[in-house]
């Protein structure tokens, strides 16, 4: 059973083409210019058309408009234009997330202002890649399974996950949960698409990033899946919480995003074998499961805009003067040093407690030391 109105995956499947050619060439898949589309789904994430009072029934002109989306993709946008804007929002909270996370690496998650979102650094098969996969497709599956909750879907409603066994038996199971199973369902359709539409020769570059997109965005899906949790509400009188409701809640997304980042610390390295299978380039470490992410590409050191690789390069990023980590100047700079200007921070201060209720504060401004590299 997939979804619910009967789409059947010969929708998706049906539109591959058969290019089995099998081309007897080993890739070293160093800095490999890989075919990706210039622009993505993720372009939903900065689309401002996305206003519910413009779909209109059995009209489309909404998915001809959207850019970005597979052939699949635009099939699945026509079956289920409500779900358009939760896959846009979906987006929006990966990118936030990714952003947070990176926030003090010289890859800083930044988006650029064009479809193709991240720019061409996405066109390298890095661990920074598969990280924006997975929280990419973890963010869809969230606000999906959100949505299915609220309401606020056409094909979907509370969650009817079974009970879990462990509930104690005076526990009631049945409040309105968030929907992970159709969640997860339709953004596995949705998100997939692009990759499941296409075939490439085995042996290739191109198959070896198929693969590799395809193992992140599972990966971020499970994310979700794995930290969703069962939240209970005490009932009974006056507060005595004689009787709880429970039903399954999704984890904060900073928790996803924590796991993830965690996933992309320890990243394995891949590349395809004689069977067309992505496999661990060293075979001494455990192979990955179906959580941990991959990549294929060694990571460019980002230090340095370069047109071709699309990185931004660090000048101009602030930097920590003190610390040894990432985020400290040596690091972060490169090595070209760093500007010291005197900035002014406007804080909260001389707080007030006042009966009853409120706090009130002043504003002080305090001068502090910026570091900015070169
Ligand atoms: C948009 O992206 C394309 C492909 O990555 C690039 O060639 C083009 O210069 C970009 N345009 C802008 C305005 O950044
Ligand atoms: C940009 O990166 C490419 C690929 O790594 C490299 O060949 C090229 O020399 C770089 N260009 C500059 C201006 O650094
Ligand atoms: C991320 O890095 C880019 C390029 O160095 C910079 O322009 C941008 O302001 C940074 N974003 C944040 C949130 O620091
Ligand atoms: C800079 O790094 C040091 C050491 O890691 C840390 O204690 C300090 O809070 C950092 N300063 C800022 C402004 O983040």
């Amino acid at each position: 059973m997939l979804l619910r109105h009967g789409l059947t995956c010969s929708a998706l499947l049906g539109t591959r083409d058969a290019r089995h050619g099998v081309v007897a060439v080993t890739f070293l898949a160093v800095f490999m210019q890989v075919v990706v589309e210039a622009s993505s789904w993720w372009s939903l994430a900065m689309n401002p058309l996305l206003i519910p009072e413009a779909y209109i029934i059995g009209a489309q002109p909404l998915c001809s408009q959207l850019a970005g989306l597979s052939k699949g993709q635009k099939k699945l946008c026509q079956l289920y234009q409500d779900h358009m804007k939760y896959i846009g929002e979906g987006a929006k909270t990966g990118i936030r997330e990714c952003q947070y996370q990176f926030r003090h690496r010289r890859w800083n998650c930044s988006t650029v202002d064009n479809s193709s979102v991240f720019g061409r650094v996405m066109h390298i098969g890095s661990r920074e890649t598969a990280f924006t996969y997975a929280i990419s497709a973890a963010g869809v599956v969230n606000a999906v399974s959100r949505a299915c909750r609220e309401g606020d879907l056409s094909s979907c409603g509370c969650s009817r996950a079974a009970r879990p066994k462990d509930l104690p038996r005076d526990w009631l199971w049945g409040g309105c949960g968030d929907n992970l199973n159709y969640g997860y369902r339709f953004s596995k359709e949705f998100v997939d698409a692009r990759e499941r539409e296409k075939t490439y020769p085995k042996f290739t570059t191109e198959n070896a990033r198929l693969l590799m997109n395809l193992h992140n965005n599972e990966a971020g899906r499970r994310a979700v899946y794995d930290l969703a949790h069962v939240s209970c509400k005490c009932h009974g009188v006056s507060g005595s919480c004689s009787l709880k409701t429970c039903w399954l809640q999704l984890a904060d997304f900073r928790k996803v995003g924590d796991m993830l980042k965690e996933k992309y610390d320890s990243a394995a390295a891949m590349k395809v074998n004689g069977r067309g299978k992505l496999v661990q380039q060293q075979n001494k470490f455990n192979p990955p499961t179906a959580l941990d992410l991959v990549y294929i590409d060694p990571s460019p050191d980002y230090c340095i805009g370069n047109k071709t690789t699309g990185s931004l390069g660090t000048s101009g990023r602030l930097c920590n003067k003190t610390s040894e980590g990432m985020d400290g100047c040596a690091l972060m700079c490169c090595g070209r040093g760093y500007d010291q200007y005197k900035a002014q921070v406007v804080e909260r201060c001389h707080c007030k407690f006042h009966w009853c209720c409120y706090v009130k504060c002043k504003k002080c401004t305090r001068t502090v030391d910026q570091f900015v590299c070169k």
